[in-house]
């Protein structure tokens, strides 16, 4: 362990202090569909016939879901990865996400209702994860040259294929199918830093709901027949988009937004305090985001926490899926976020855990005929230390591309689920020859047993080794 004269803590406290600076230019914010507005400037497909398999360098295809790839350029999976696709860990039940899915599925239904009470919300939780670029970007407006699309935030299979990086690539699809209220349930993928709530593979819940003139107004009664979906001669403003009603707009917004405080009440209890933050993403305007407040164990100052994006589906969305007479809206929700924090889940790497003394704490209330919505609280099994490990090397040369989500990926690909968390914690140019010189931390921790420091060691190591190979980097 490098740590200097430091604690553990004193040397993490330092290093988010770093991140936290302005003198990254390798390392970037994780990027996402959208931001916040606040924030200036700045599932199944079928049957698995073939198991999973990459190409490894030479190899031209892959084999993912019972399908032949053909890999090209754009070919980014790593063995971990495809060892993931497909997991569905929200259809195993007695799963926390079985359980926290099952609870949100079953407000709905009994929120929803259509005649003879069956459920409005359609549930969709086995779409294959595999989309195209026109599903995961294309249909929901986000434009071309968006930071998003690129290789070292998305996993690709080739140029034409790729791993959903959100559920909301099926909303065009299925509003195509006919479907008018909707939920999407599925394993989504991305690019991203690693610690204790990143992830590559996760889990969200797409919700989508759509009307006609007469569903939208039809609790206005009396004057239902005066008023009118459509405004022609509106303009978008940063409340409504161009061409929807005074009226249209302020009815979704309630909708929507009564619809997620009624779920998140129901989920947290009635006494949670949560506010709502003005956001930006392509396929919706307006756009919200949902805090809640959790407060600090410690007694210090509350935390808000951002819990899902939603808002009102853009106009030209619907229109390109042959809907021009709706309006709707729609959201996007963490499941494993969620989960976190209403079972007291320290880490996101507990959801891959296999270890039946996690399993059996969900489990009570997921058996058949038992009442989902008994509370589970998670207790840890035991705390195993943490093993901080630095590695430090100089890029080839002034002008070598890299990039940390590369190097992520190839700590994953290795050290697999000992890894908790990787950070670059240092950076410096070379005065006279320009090459980068890095630093990255990463934290070895098992949650099932004590790392010796000699595994952790051999571990890092073959990160080291590996990172020479592929890059040509020169270990300092
Ligand atoms: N797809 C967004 C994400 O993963 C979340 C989201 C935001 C979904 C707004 C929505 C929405 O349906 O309306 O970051």
């Amino acid at each position: 362990m490098q740590l200097g004269n430091l604690t553990f803590q004193e040397c993490l406290l330092l290093q988010s202090c770093r991140l936290h600076s302005k003198r990254l230019p390798l390392s970037r914010l994780p990027v996402i569909y959208g931001h916040r507005l606040a924030s200036t400037d700045s599932g199944s497909s079928g049957g698995n016939a073939a198991p999973n398999r990459l190409n490894n360098a030479s190899a031209k295809s892959l084999f993912l879901c019972g399908q032949e790839f053909e890999s090209d350029d754009y070919t980014n999976l790593t063995d971990r990865i495809i060892e993931q696709v497909n997991c569905g860990l929200h259809r195993q039940r007695g799963h926390p996400l079985w359980l926290l899915t099952n609870r949100i599925v079953g407000h709905f239904n009994a929120n929803y209702t259509r005649s003879r009470s069956r459920p409005l919300f359609t549930v969709v939780d086995n779409l294959s994860p595999i989309v195209t670029p026109e599903q995961n970007f294309d249909s929901l407006l986000i434009p071309a040259d968006h930071p998003s699309r690129r290789p070292s935030d998305v996993y690709y299979l080739n140029r034409g294929r790729l791993l959903r990086g959100h559920t909301s690539a099926h909303q065009c699809d299925l509003l195509r199918q006919g479907l008018d209220a909707f939920l999407v349930v599925g394993d989504v993928y991305r690019r991203d830093e690693i610690d204790r709530s990143h992830f590559p593979v996760f889990h969200q819940m797409e919700g989508v709901r759509i009307y006609s003139q007469e569903q939208l107004f039809a609790g206005a009664k009396d004057s239902a027949d005066s008023l009118r979906m459509f405004d022609r001669s509106r303009n978008r403003t940063d409340e409504q988009q161009a061409g929807h009603s005074v009226e249209t707009s302020k009815l979704l917004e309630h909708e929507l937004k009564s619809c997620l405080e009624g779920l998140a009440r129901r989920l947290f209890g009635s006494s949670i305090a949560y506010r709502w933050v003005p956001a930006y993403f392509p396929f919706t305007h307006p756009s919200w985001e949902l805090e809640v407040r959790h407060s600090q164990s410690d007694g210090g100052e509350a935390d808000w926490m951002e819990m899902l994006g939603c808002g009102i589906v853009e106009q030209r969305l619907l229109d390109g899926c042959g809907l021009p007479n709706r309006t709707g809206w729609a959201f996007g929700l963490g499941l494993e976020r969620w989960a976190m924090q209403l079972f007291s889940v320290p880490d996101i790497r507990l959801f891959w855990s296999k270890d039946p003394a996690f399993l059996a704490q969900f489990a009570q209330p997921c058996q058949p005929g038992a009442d989902l919505w008994q509370p589970v609280q998670y207790k840890p099994i035991s705390v195993y230390p943490p093993c901080p490990m630095d590695l430090s090397f100089w890029l080839p040369a002034a002008d070598a591309s890299f990039h940390s989500n590369d190097f992520y990926d190839l700590v994953r690909s290795i050290a697999g689920d000992l890894v908790e968390q990787v950070s670059l914690i240092d950076e410096f140019r070379h005065p006279k020859d320009g090459r980068m010189s890095l630093c990255y931390r990463i934290v070895y921790r098992s949650h099932e047993r004590t790392l010796t420091s000699e595994e952790a060691r051999t571990v890092h190591d073959q990160i080291a080794k590996s990172a020479v190979t592929r890059w040509a980097v020169q270990i300092r």
